[in-house]
This record gives structure tokens, sequence and C-alpha cells, in this order.
């Protein structure tokens, strides 16, 4: 079982991102195709990997802006399936930067692995001048192969982040994550890690809700939950629009997640649509805009809150919560 952590095999999966991207021209950091190059290439490029008994797959090859929920599930299988090998240690997977905190935060909500699963990314494509990637996946390595490493974890340019807590914060820069006040857990340095604090929360064996994992993998397509925000000359209309559409092949809406201003706050017009949503059965849920702290409860709050996930993470645990219903 997946407590039974005694070998030091790793198992290196492939989704594509910039960290598998390629340009035309080596000085073209930007106008880039993502998702070109093939994981066994990228994992030839990482001396630390050659040493190590290594399983390499290449679960998908997207632009992870373009993630579906058939990557998700092909990912999600394969990563339990790895999980369940005495003799893996570890996990890596390669993912764009754009929604890797969006499959962190799946694959934690359903497995909270007692091993490491570590995704790694690059803002840089592999024909880059200096590629960020290399170092990426081989810091990677040190925290899946670092044997009290536990959780859904992202690491890039030299950091370590929990799922729960990982955000993109910048366009370009080669370390756009930020963990918001929590800080990140810790960092990779030289292929020795130094723990700012204890990594995610794990179950002791097997999969923390393998009848969610389930019915994950067996979905056609997530319940259809939409993502807005309030701003300053919000208006109602954008919600009642939703209400009069047709349901599409994902069904009828389920739910809404509002990224409200400061501590979750709502623009009148737009909360006058969003009690009339939530009468007629659609769960309403508010975060806030803002990068860092979170909707702080009190009294008299007009929506639920998500419970301090950001608004992209807020939308998936809310329709993960209505597949579970
Ligand atoms: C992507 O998310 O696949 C492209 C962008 C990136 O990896 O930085």
């Amino acid at each position: 079982m997946e407590n039974e952590n005694q070998g030091r095999r790793l198992v290196v999966l492939g989704t594509g991102g910039t960290i598998a991207g390629r340009a035309t021209q080596a000085n073209d950091n930007v106008g880039y195709v993502a998702g070109q190059v093939a994981v066994s290439d990228l994992v030839a490029k990482v001396p630390a990997l050659a040493a190590c008994p290594l399983d390499v797959e290449q679960v998908a090859q997207i632009n992870s802006k373009d993630m579906v929920l058939s990557v998700w599930q092909a990912l999600a299988m394969r990563v339990a399936v790895h999980l369940d090998r005495p003799e893996v240690a570890g996990i890596v997977i390669t993912h764009g930067t754009d929604t890797i905190e969006e499959t962190a935060f799946l694959l934690q909500a359903l497995l909270r692995p007692s091993k490491p699963v570590v995704l790694t990314c690059a803002m840089r494509p592999a024909t880059a001048l200096v590629p960020d990637g290399p170092q990426n996946l081989s810091d990677a390595v040190a925290v899946a192969l670092h044997p009290q490493a536990c959780g859904v974890v992202v690491v890039c340019a030299g950091r370590i982040h929990g799922a729960l807590d990982v955000a993109k914060v910048h366009t370009y820069r080669t370390d756009p994550f930020e963990s918001g006040d929590a800080g990140a857990l810790g960092c990779v340095e030289e292929a020795q890690l130094r723990l700012f604090r204890p990594w995610p929360p794990a179950v002791s064996q097997g999969t923390h809700d393998p009848a969610g994992l389930q019915r994950l993998l067996d979905a056609a397509e997530l319940p259809r939950v939409e993502l807005m925000f309030s701003h300053a000359g919000s208006d109602g209309e954008l919600v009642r629009a939703l209400l009069g559409h047709p349901p599409t092949s994902a069904g009828r809406l389920r739910g809404i997640v509002v990224a409200g201003t400061g501590n979750g706050t709502v623009h009148d017009d737009l909360l006058v649509a969003l009690k009339q949503a939530q009468a007629g059965g659609v769960h309403v849920v508010v975060a806030s805009r803002c990068a860092q702290g979170r909707v702080v409860p009190h009294d008299g709050q007009p929506l639920p809150d998500s419970a301090g996930l950001s608004p992209v993470k807020a939308r998936l645990a809310l329709a993960l919560q209505l597949l579970n219903a």
C-alpha cells in the first residue's frame, strides 16, 4: 500500500506547458508553443535523474490554459495507480504554470497522498538561451526523493509551495508563484531542502477520498460552476444571462463563484441577481479578488465565503462538492 514507502523509484508524468515549449528563436521567451518537447527528453537533460530508477509517462501534451476534465482524469488516474506501487517513492509532474495551482488543488483534494506529488514547470521554453525548466525539474526530484515529503506541492524557482496556497502572481518572471500569507513551505538549495512549515496534510494510507476520485474518473463533465468578478459598475446582467441560458453539454448552471471586492463584498446590483440565482437552487460562493488575505467571516454575510480559497480554487472546490452531492 501507499504508506509502505520503501522504494526510491520515481515516476515522472508529463502534461506539457512551457517547460516543454519550443520557440523558433533561442532569445524568444514569449512567442513559443507550449507542450512540444517529450517529457522523456526533458528528463534526459537532468543529471539528478540519471542515477534514479525511473518511470516516465507522457499523460498529455497541452498548454495548461486549455486544461480539460479528460486530462485531469487521465492524470489523477495515473497518479493514483503509481502511488499504490510500494516501490515508488514519489511522483513528479511537469505542467504549465497557468493552471498548475488548479491541478495541484484538485490532486490534493482528492488524494492527500502520503508520498510526495511534486508539480513543476517553467516560465521559459525548453529552447530558451537559459531555460529554467531543467533546474526546476532537478529541484522537484530532490523534493520527491526527500524521505519526509508528502502531499501535493508545486516546486518552482527553488521554492516549494503547498497546493492549497500556491497562486501564480506574475506574468513573466521565472519565480511567478506566491503562497500568500502562509508563505512557501520551504526551499531547495543545491538539492537540499530547507523547510519553513509542515508538509500538506496526508492520509496515512491509500487515497483520501477513493469514492470522490472514482466519481471524478467516471464524470462526463464537472458540474457547471461559473466564475465572475464584482467590479465598479457591476450589474446582474451576466448572472441573469446565465440563468436564462439553456443547459450546455455540462448541464444546467449549478454554481457561481464571485471574486468579490476586498473582504468578499459584492456590488449591490450584482448581489440582487446572485440572490435570485441562489433562490433558484444555484450555489453561490464569494471569494476575494485581492491577491492576498482571505474573506474574513463575519455576522450578516449575504453569501457563503470560500473558506480562504482563491476564486479559481473555490470554483473547483464547489464543482467537486456538487459532483459528490
Ligand atoms: C502553460 O501553462 O501551459 C503555458 C504557460 C506556462 O507554462 O508558463
